[in-house]
């Protein structure tokens, strides 16, 4: 199974960005543990990250028919990118939505996403914890299609 995990604008300033609201473990660090567990799981995990939207589309058109289940962090775009909810829609690849803070208890503008709707799950609050439910709910799910 290939997992594809996508952070988008900012997320490269993990451990050093807002560290109050995103914690102080950096982008690498955080990644390194979820490619840990992907190999206890025995999945393959791919990443990236990006500041510009359009990358991030063309990662999820590259993903087509590659890629078994997305996790992904939008950042800024979770409030704002039709385009990158469309190219989700368009590869039709289960997606799982990880925000590191909790958006509900800040800004109202934080309470519009528009992934959640058509997400196969959705985190937020847990921390860099998140990414890791994620995983392991990406995997479960697709190795036993039924829960
Ligand atoms: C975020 C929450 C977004 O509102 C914000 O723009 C981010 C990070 C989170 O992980 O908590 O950049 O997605």
């Amino acid at each position: 199974l290939q997992i594809l995990v996508l952070n988008g604008p900012n997320l490269n300033m993990l451990g050093r960005r807002e560290p109050q609201t995103y914690g102080t473990l950096t982008l690498n660090e955080l990644i390194a543990t979820l490619d840990k567990q992907a190999q206890q799981l025995g999945v393959t995990l791919s990443h990236f990250q990006s500041n510009s939207e359009a990358e991030l589309i063309n990662k999820i058109h590259d993903a087509w028919q590659q890629i078994d289940a997305i996790i992904i962090n939008p950042a800024a775009f979770t409030h704002t990118s039709i385009a990158l909810r469309d190219a989700l829609l368009s590869v039709n690849i289960p997606f799982y939505e990880v925000h590191i803070s909790n958006v509900y208890a800040r800004e109202p503008f934080r309470h519009k996403s528009y992934f959640s709707d058509i997400a196969q799950g959705v985190i937020c609050g847990l921390g860099a914890i998140g990414y890791q439910a994620a995983l392991m709910a990406a995997v479960s799910k697709l190795h036993n299609k039924n829960n």
